[in-house]
């Protein structure tokens, strides 16, 4: 029986060709914006010119070069600007990490408190208001797009932590594909790891009998596995690109995580890889997932051996199946064009403790059971350098 749940999500979809044009239906006529984005992509592929031609007679301020892994420092440059010419509203145009960015900025903007790191980061402090927020996403990933969360990197510090709260969930998110033709092949590789390991986190536990949660659950994992290849190959093909942009948010809006046990310990081990080596973040849940599974294959057994038989068609014994789950899950991310070993990456023993002193001292303990602490992550990584 799964667990009781309550399920919100506010967030409007805009999805489709040509629907950068319907942004002035969906910001108030007198707003003050901030338009946020990255390092460029949008100024060469268009979207800006969109953009901009559609909000033509707004008070516009832009902001730009959020990078990657968003940093805390950048984005408190665009906290003071945003305080300076008085923005009510603010437009992220870009992939996750404009966007999480933005919603950081969106709590930070009107917070009198100081220490944004560790009041609206970290949550020492509980924020009441937040800037809203509309997104014009390019980048298929995260789910960002349609969820509360947002990971922002320090540093100064070097590390990375995920941080949400419902005042931060987009007002609107514009999806259309064609903003995606321009990304080169490896973010796309990125993005289709991201959402099959966010589908994973959620699917990946102990069985309750929640029937839709799994069979939608598989369907999105079904869904990558075979447009992949497609989507890869041929960037302008928009058919494939469509359903990999909406498999990505439906693989983290809520959805399929209503009621069910939830692991996220890959990410959580995947951030310190990013924040230790600067590893894409897609690229990080390629090493860390596959060796989890083997970790937790006793008590993950039940589900490793349903996704065997659903997820991938095949047939045979207990432990073939367990073995099967592992070895199509490393196949695909290779498939993709993602190494999964730790050697690739240049993660080595200095890692390891790294990580395992991290999560030690944080007492941290993740997974569907709450048992991955610094030890059982120093054996995921360990057996990812094997
Ligand atoms: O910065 P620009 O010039 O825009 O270039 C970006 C960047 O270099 C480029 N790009 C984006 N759209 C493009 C494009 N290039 C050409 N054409 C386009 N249409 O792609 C590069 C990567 O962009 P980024 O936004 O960093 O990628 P992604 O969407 O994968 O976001 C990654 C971040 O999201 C966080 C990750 O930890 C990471 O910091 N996550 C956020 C989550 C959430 N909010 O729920 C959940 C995820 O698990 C994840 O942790
Ligand atoms: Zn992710």
């Amino acid at each position: 029986m799964f667990n009781n749940f309550t399920f919100y999500n506010p967030v409007k979809i805009i999805f489709g060709k040509n629907t950068i044009a319907q942004l002035p239906k969906n910001i108030p006529a007198n707003a003050r914006i901030m338009l946020t984005y990255g390092g460029g992509s949008i100024l060469k592929n268009g979207v800006y010119e969109q953009v901009k031609e559609a909000l033509k007679g707004y008070d516009i301020v832009d902001f730009g070069g959020i990078e990657a892994n968003p940093y805390y420092e950048t984005l408190m440059k665009g906290v003071e600007l945003a305080r300076e010419a008085k923005v009510d509203f603010l437009l992220a145009v870009g992939g996750g990490s404009v966007l999480d960015g933005t919603k950081f900025m969106a709590a930070a903007i009107p917070s009198t408190e100081g220490d944004e790191w560790n009041n609206i980061v970290c949550g020492k402090a509980k924020y009441k208001t937040a800037t809203p927020i509309g997104a014009v996403l390019t980048l298929p990933a995260t789910g960002s797009e349609m969820n509360y969360y947002a990971v922002i990197s320090n540093k100064g510090s070097g590390e990375k932590f995920g941080m949400g709260n419902p005042l931060l969930f987009p007002k609107f998110s514009i999806l259309d594909p064609e903003t995606t033709f321009s990304l080169p092949k490896r973010q796309v590789a990125n993005g289709i790891a991201d959402a099959f390991t966010h589908v994973m986190e959620q699917y990946m536990t102990y069985a309750l009998n929640a029937e839709i949660q799994d069979r939608f659950a598989e369907s999105i994992l079904k869904s990558l596995i075979e447009i992949a290849p497609k989507t890869l190959n041929e960037p302008t093909d928009y058919e494939s690109r469509a359903n990999l942009m909406w498999a990505a948010t439906v693989a983290l809006n809520g959805w399929i995580g209503v009621g069910v046990p939830q692991d996220w310990a890959t990410h959580q081990i995947g951030h310190e890889l990013t924040a230790l080596h600067g590893i894409d973040h897609g690229r990080t849940l390629a090493v860390v997932l596959p060796h989890l599974m083997r970790y937790k294959s006793d008590s993950k057994k039940e589900k490793m051996i349903q996704y065997a038989k659903r997820v991938w068609d095949l047939n045979g014994t207990d432990e073939e199946l367990v073995e099967a789950a592992i070895q199509k899950t490393i196949d695909f991310y290779e498939s993709i064009g993602i190494p999964t070993k730790a050697s690739h990456y240049d993660i080595g023993m200095e890692t390891v403790n790294e990580v395992k002193k991290r999560f030690t001292d944080r007492k941290s303990s993740f997974g569907e059971n709450a048992d991955i602490d610094g030890e059982a992550a120093a054996a995921i990584l360990l057996s990812s350098i094997a």
